[in-house]
């Protein structure tokens, strides 16, 4: 821990961390790590988990998002040694039925939804959980659930497109409008 002398000078101690979290279903050993490391750069700086993207890292634009226990999260936001013990879930974790891309991978390739791709990770991450929780979304929906995604290539159109073709696959047409 970092100490401080009665000046305000810092005297590093020792300001570094480990622990061990699941990540892609793999235990996963962090070794001095900083203590004000994010998620994302231990995921990719120490452990090569390089699907999440850095973009803006704080927060506004989903290039890094993960599913954190179960729910979607912004990696560059969530400090590393908060995640110990964690399970961690990134795009490389998807696999569809024939254990290559999901439905939501092919849709977003079908549809043009992905150019320079840099935002992609984080987009599929987002639909495939908004699909998982609303398997009938709305069009309305469908913008309320990507809301913390930017791409700056697609404008949207072929995401929205991507998603609902998914829905109407699966079954879950009918929402969208
Ligand atoms: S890099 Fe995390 S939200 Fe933009
Ligand atoms: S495809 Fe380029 S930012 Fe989305």
């Amino acid at each position: 821990m970092t100490e401080r002398t009665g000046e305000g000078r810092r005297d590093e101690i020792d300001e570094r961390v480990a622990f061990e979290l699941t990540v892609d279903g793999e235990p996963r050993e962090v070794k001095d790590a900083w203590w004000f490391d994010s998620l994302l750069g231990v995921l990719r700086d120490r452990l090569g988990v390089t699907g999440p993207k850095l973009a803006c890292g704080h927060g506004r634009c989903g290039a890094c998002t993960v599913r954190l226990d179960g729910d979607l999260a912004c990696a560059c936001l969530v400090p590393a040694a908060a995640a110990a013990g964690s399970d961690v879930e990134t795009v490389a974790s998807l696999r569809g039925a024939d254990g290559g891309l999901t439905d939501v991978q092919e849709a977003f390739l079908a549809t043009g939804a992905t150019q320079c791709g840099y935002c992609t990770p984080g987009f599929v991450m987002a639909v495939t959980d908004l699909l998982e929780r609303n398997p009938r979304p709305s069009r309305e929906e469908i913008l309320a659930g990507l809301y913390g995604n930017v791409c700056r290539c697609t404008g949207y159109g072929r995401i929205v497109e991507a998603v609902e073709r998914v829905a109407a696959h699966r079954g879950g047409a009918g929402g969208a409008g």
